[in-house]
């Protein structure tokens, strides 16, 4: 039996991980997210109303379920307290039920200019980011000059600190580029007013998972983004900021490895990426944009179209070796319906050599070739089938390739937006 799990992106996110995290959510006491930022888009649909959670984890809609938010994260409290408003407006009570680190660094103004400036420069190189400030905020975690949460708790303290940062970073700007320098009066004063309401909430993560965690509470970790966009492991540089991982479960709540049961992987039944970066099953022309328009693969953060293309098995054994993956969900299977045959790409060709790696060089994986496995199509309809029995033969066939490829066992299949839409393959 799994008491605490890792729901973890398999690809490049968007994998849909809110409604499995929703689904699991039943089965489990505490939701906790540990890492990245607003830059997410969950999306989860209950009776009809459509929730795009953004920091919150996807376990909020459930009136039960505590939430938390790990110190992995990062905070921009006007913009968590907006969404908190927009899930309550939609009928869902959040109370007491939110914890947020006191750990967890927050994000300032400044730390979304200095992206837009970041991505401006690197011009035709840019990673294609979400624009929310979460790289340059994961900068100054790692540069040792962050602000945190915990740090609103006494304002005389969060305003010398917030005045010491903003005067490094105009030494260091003008040292370099003698730029325009930033305006520290007022701004402890302007983001304390705003960012205050956050004080309630705030507690040490780690002591209080664990102490629930003793009291025999199930705790469902969230991971944002996916495994290819991790910032260790993912197609560096097109990576987020933080470790997206399973990893990241640990350093981003306080909880130590050995007290998580097992990982469980989120895929779709094909592959999308958003942003810049390598994509080696990418699909262009019109049978990328018909899985876009059939799948809606557009970024629910952004808006931005995403890049769709086909199941990619390299990636997907990287992804379950990394994770240590127990089982995969896979999701909008129903979107391939319409397809006579369906690539899987099976294995890479780098420079003459084959191999089911994923290499860590971005120009290798840039000038990769993929050969890929034709499978049949069912081209019947699959949406909404909650029963493995029902689905076409070949649909099964599909599922049955893609998981002896992966290397790891399927359990739930994921066949429309709702929270029953689904094919429960295996108890988790
Ligand atoms: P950042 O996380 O905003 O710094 O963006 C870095 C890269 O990660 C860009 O390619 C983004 O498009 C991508 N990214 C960030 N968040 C998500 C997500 O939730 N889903 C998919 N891609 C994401």
């Amino acid at each position: 039996m799994w008491n605490n799990v890792v729901i973890v992106g398999a690809q490049w996110g968007d994998e849909g991980k809110g409604k499995v995290v929703d689904a699991l959510a039943a089965r489990f006491d505490i939701v906790a997210r540990y890492q990245g930022g607003a830059n997410a888009g969950h999306t989860v649909v209950v009776d009809g109303t459509k929730f795009i959670l953004q920091l919150l984890p996807a376990g909020i809609v459930r009136p039960d379920k505590t939430a938390v938010i790990g110190n992995g994260l990062v905070v921009n409290p006007e913009s968590l307290f907006e969404e908190v408003e927009r899930v309550e407006k939609a009928g869902v009570p959040i109370g007491k039920r939110l914890v947020v680190s006191d750990r967890a660094h927050l994000i300032l103004p400044y730390h979304r200019s200095h992206e837009v400036a970041a991505e401006q420069a690197r011009g035709v190189g840019k990673i294609g980011t979400t624009a929310k400030g979460i790289g340059p905020c994961y900068e100054d975690k790692a540069g040792r000059r962050g602000l945190r949460t915990g740090d609103l708790r006494n304002f005389e303290v969060f305003r010398r600190k917030c005045g010491e940062v903003v005067a490094e970073k105009n030494r260091l700007a003008s040292a370099i580029f003698a730029g325009t320098p930033l305006e520290a009066d007022g701004l402890a004063e302007r983001y304390y007013e705003k960012a205050r309401c956050i004080l309630p909430y705030l507690a040490d993560v780690s002591a209080y998972l664990n102490r629930e965690m003793d009291r025999g509470k199930r705790v469902l970790f969230e991971g944002a983004q996916g495994t290819m966009l991790d910032l260790d492991h993912g197609t560096y540089p097109f990576v987020t900021s933080s470790s997206a991982a399973a990893g990241g479960a640990c350093t981003g709540t306080g909880v130590g490895p050995t007290r998580i049961d097992a990982v469980v992987g989120v895929s779709k039944a094909y592959a999308t990426r958003v942003g810049s970066g390598p994509f080696p099953t990418e699909a262009l022309g019109v049978e990328g944009e018909k899985i876009r328009e059939r799948g809606g693969e557009y970024g629910a953060v952004t808006g931005r179209p995403r890049r769709c293309g086909w199941f990619d098995v390299p990636a997907a054994r990287y992804s379950a070796r990394l994770n240590d993956l127990k089982a995969l969900v896979i999701t909008k299977l129903d979107i391939l319906d319409h397809l006579a045959e369906i690539p899987v790409g099976v294995e890479y060709d780098l420079d003459g050599r084959t191999t089911t790696e994923f290499p860590s060089e971005i120009e290798l994986l840039e000038g990769v070739k993929v050969r890929y496995h034709v499978m049949p199509g069912w081209q019947q309809p699959t949406y909404g089938v909650k029963d493995y029995a029902q689905l076409p033969k070949k649909a099964q066939e599909y599922l049955r390739f893609l998981a002896d490829q992966a290397g790891v066992e399927i359990a739930v299949v994921s066949t429309g937006p709702q929270r029953d839409q689904m094919i429960w393959m295996k108890e988790l």
